[in-house]
């Protein structure tokens, strides 16, 4: 008998190795989506192949007793509902985003949370107390925090009472000094399914020049740190889609994501914007490597 175990040990070694190479190419691709008119419909993103999940940006006013509005930039409401359906058909996620870096939004008080993660369940979730969704019949999966400025607090109740309505997606899209002033808190307080961290804008923590090491430092610290189901590194799709942080396709796939797919649960990449890759194909590049 143990003769028999030691000659299948090589096999299942290699098998084994097999396994984790596998791993570290099986990343997802999450693109944002809305916040500029040229970029094609949502049905045209997700009709790319490219993605697992299309987040629409953004809700970019809410909080402070003001009645909250989805801002898609130029494009229409119109059609984005079957264009949804259309995507979850095919097996990808659609969230709405909250936030963005510019617009009026902000929790004032407890209160203020309930009362929006009762609204985002009513508009947007599987709730049935409103008869004016923006987007229509459509069932999203989720909700993105993307708060990127104001007051920090409340946005952990927001979450928490997001969670308590049950089949809802939690995400969120901090910046990649740790911690977050935005999000910190409610990151702390709630585990999130996804938390895609952005590494641009920030020379501190982002990619330079063929060195990684403060990205990959940035990750570990992230990674290590907070409770979520995986992590996305949040990355420009162009070099114009941030003021810093762009990662030419081969550096990404041939240095950034094997230097760290293996820390933490690493789940992909997310990407800002779908007008860029649209533009440049960078996820049609990446993909096969991510
Ligand atoms: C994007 O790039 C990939 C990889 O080079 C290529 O296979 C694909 O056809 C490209 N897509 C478009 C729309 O150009």
């Amino acid at each position: 008998m143990a003769g028999n175990n030691t000659s299948w040990a090589p096999v299942l070694a290699l098998l084994l190795v097999a396994g984790m190479v596998g791993n570290t190419c099986a990343g997802n691709i999450a693109v944002y989506w809305g916040q500029n008119g040229d970029e094609g419909s949502l049905a045209e993103a997700c009709n790319s192949g490219n993605y697992a999940y299309a987040i629409i940006a953004f809700l970019s006013t809410f909080g402070n007793g003001q009645a909250p509005q989805l801002n898609l930039a130029g494009h229409s409401t119109d059609g984005v509902n079957e264009d949804i359906k259309g995507c979850q058909g095919q097996g990808i996620k659609v969230l709405l985003s909250l936030g963005g870096g510019s617009g009026g939004y902000g929790l004032a008080s407890s209160d203020d949370a309930n009362n929006l993660a009762n609204y985002l369940w009513d508009n947007f979730l599987g709730g049935t107390g409103s008869s004016t969704r923006p987007l229509g019949d459509a069932v999203l999966d989720g909700v993105d925090l993307d708060i990127e400025t104001g007051n920090p607090a409340h946005y952990d109740e927001l979450a928490s009472a997001l969670k308590a309505k049950g089949s809802v997606m939690l995400t969120a899209a901090p910046q990649c000094p740790y911690p977050d002033a935005s999000v910190g808190p409610a990151l702390q307080a709630v585990p999130f399914d996804i938390v895609w961290v952005q590494f641009y804008n920030n020379p501190p923590c982002q990619y330079a020049n063929g060195d990684d090491s403060s990205l990959v430092n940035a990750w570990r610290t992230w990674t290590s740190s907070v409770s979520a189901g995986s992590f996305y590194l949040g990355l420009p799709a162009a070099t114009d889609a941030a003021g810093s942080g762009f990662i030419p396709a081969s550096d990404l796939t041939g240095k950034v994501i094997p230097d760290i797919s293996s820390i933490g649960n690493y789940g992909g990449i997310m990407l800002w914007s779908r007008f860029y890759d649209a533009r440049d194909n960078y996820s049609g590049q990446v993909k096969a490597g991510v």
